[in-house]
């Protein structure tokens, strides 16, 4: 019901649903109700609910002329109320539905909105669930305390992930800074080996020059001292040829130590003196210079790449130092292979007999052989990097890598195995990789392949490896190919 304190409430209060007028419309009988609950009414009864006064149709329809006064009037009452009860908000008695102005005593949980009784009952909350204002109030409070609770679990685990990013951040700038100083340390030593070795040549350099100027300086003495000599000779002569007195000057002639033991004594020595030349040299490291000093820094640089050596049970012939594998041919002789090399570096091959043929008399039942065999490196990888090359040069068929993990050429392309599958790398016809790098760390258990020539990237493999032992692993094929494959050592 419409608050009495409002002026002229009742005057302004619809007598059918006791709430001010919302859009009032005037009947001929001069009463005025709500448009929309006259024309309820009118549905049944088709007389003024208030003076029974019939109320005609025009054809079919009920003239409904507005009351503007009125309107404006209970517009003006509704925003009253409305001022009022939002200035005295906290009183809850000062709540009020601003449709049917009564008091908002219920909550629609359907629509999550306070509503009245009235609005209860109406067509737009039908079928919808309702609770007393309290009760809901309380089971309300209930599930928003859940939600800040879930919110407040919700921030720890988001903080504990903060904090673990906080930290890879921490760890992300120390292994920077680590990496920093380890660059600049490795690149020091390397730094030190190359001042040391310029500071050494340059000395070998100054000996020899100090060596070279000694004998030059030495020969430049002797011929001045020859040279002054001879002016010293020139000038006794001369003053005896200046002599006018004929019997004085061969007075002077026949005197020891004259002109004549002079002339007697002199030997023409022009030609008995050489020049020393200059042959300051540093032989190859003159020309050479900075493959020779590369060179010697590959024995002091540290970790290098392993020396492989290999062993293999197949027909393959490995050399004694076990670093190069020769594929077996079937027609071929044992001795075919020292005697017949196809490379100049195949001449130093020295094949063991025992270690290569140690399988089943290869000659006195010579049988088919599977055209390819494997072999594993005698060095073992547990921990820590690894890194490795070998050298494939022409052969046509190889796999390398780790056993199940590794890089294969079969003469035309170049596939990837990582113990569950494989891929295929460079597509279209791929340049031909002379030399791989395999590079092992044990701890991410990561293989990536290098082409070692200019250690460009080719893959990397990661996979749980079986076996925590690991050794190289090679395998050639194609034994109508003479070509060795051979592990690099520097
Ligand atoms: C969630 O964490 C932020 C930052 O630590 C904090 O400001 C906020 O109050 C927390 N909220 C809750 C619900 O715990
Ligand atoms: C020294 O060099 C000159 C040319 O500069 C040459 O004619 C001479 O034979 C050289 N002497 C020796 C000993 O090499
Ligand atoms: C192979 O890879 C698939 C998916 O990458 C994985 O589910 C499966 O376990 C792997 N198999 C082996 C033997 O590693
Ligand atoms: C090797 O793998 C471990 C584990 O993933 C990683 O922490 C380390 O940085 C790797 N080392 C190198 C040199 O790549």
């Amino acid at each position: 019901m419409a608050s009495s304190s409002t002026p002229y409430s009742e005057e302004l209060t619809c007598p059918i649903c006791l709430a001010i007028f919302s859009d009032p419309v005037i009947l001929f009988c001069g009463h005025s109700f709500c448009r929309e609950c006259i024309t309820l009414s009118l549905s049944s009864q088709q007389q003024c609910p208030q003076c029974r006064t019939p109320v005609p149709t025009q054809m079919g329809h009920f003239h409904l002329t507005t009351n503007h006064i009125l309107k404006s009037l209970a517009e003006k009452a509704k925003e009253t109320e409305r001022l009022k009860r939002e200035s005295g908000k906290d009183e809850v008695s000062g709540w009020f539905c601003p449709e049917h102005e009564e008091k908002l005593k219920l909550f629609c949980i359907t629509d999550q909105q306070l509503v009245c009784i009235i609005c209860r009952d109406g067509a737009k909350h039908e079928g919808h669930k309702f609770k007393p204002v309290k009760e809901a109030a309380v089971s309300l409070k209930a599930e928003l305390e859940a939600f800040v609770q879930q919110v407040s679990c919700d921030n720890v685990s988001i903080e504990k992930i903060a904090t673990t990013q906080n930290e890879e951040i921490t760890k992300s700038k120390e292994k920077f800074q680590q990496l920093m100083t380890q660059i600049s340390s490795q690149f020091k030593e390397m730094h030190q080996f190359l001042k040391k070795r310029e500071d050494e040549i340059k000395e070998e350099l100054k000996l020899k020059m100090k060596d070279e100027a000694k004998k030059m300086s030495e020969n430049l003495e002797t011929i001045e001292t020859t040279l002054s000599g001879g002016t010293e000779l020139d000038k006794k002569v001369k003053l005896v040829l200046e002599m006018t007195d004929s019997e004085k000057f061969l007075k002077s002639w026949a005197e020891e130590n004259s002109a004549k033991t002079a002339r007697r004594a002199f030997r023409p020595r022009g030609t008995s003196f050489k020049v020393v030349n200059s042959s300051l040299s540093l032989m190859p490291y003159e020309s050479h210079l900075q493959f020779f000093v590369w060179k010697e820094m590959l024995q002091v640089i540290q970790p290098r790449a392993e020396q492989l050596k290999f062993t293999t049970k197949g027909p393959a012939a490995v050399s004694v130092d076990g670093r190069s594998l020769l594929s077996a041919c079937e027609q071929c002789q044992q001795y075919q292979y020292v005697q017949q090399p196809t490379s100049h570096s195949y001449n130093s091959y020295n094949y063991d007999q025992r270690q290569t043929y140690s399988d089943n008399n290869y000659y006195r039942t010579p049988r088919k052989y599977d055209k390819h065999s494997s072999a594993f490196s005698s060095n073992k990888f547990t921990s820590g990097q690894h890194y490795w090359e070998i050298d494939v040069g022409q052969k046509t068929y190889w796999e390398i890598g780790i056993e199940k993990h590794f890089l294969k050429y079969d003469g035309s392309t170049y596939t990837v195995f990582d113990g569950n599958g494989s891929k295929g790398l460079f597509h279209g016809s791929p340049k031909k990789i002379g030399k791989i790098g395999i590079y092992l760390n044990c701890s991410s258990q990561e293989l990536s392949f290098y082409d070692a020539d200019t250690m460009t990237h080719i893959h990397t493999v990661t996979q749980r490896y079986a076996s925590q032992t690991l050794s190289a692993y090679l395998k050639i094929g194609n034994y109508k190919d003479n070509y060795p494959v051979m592990a690099c050592w520097y």
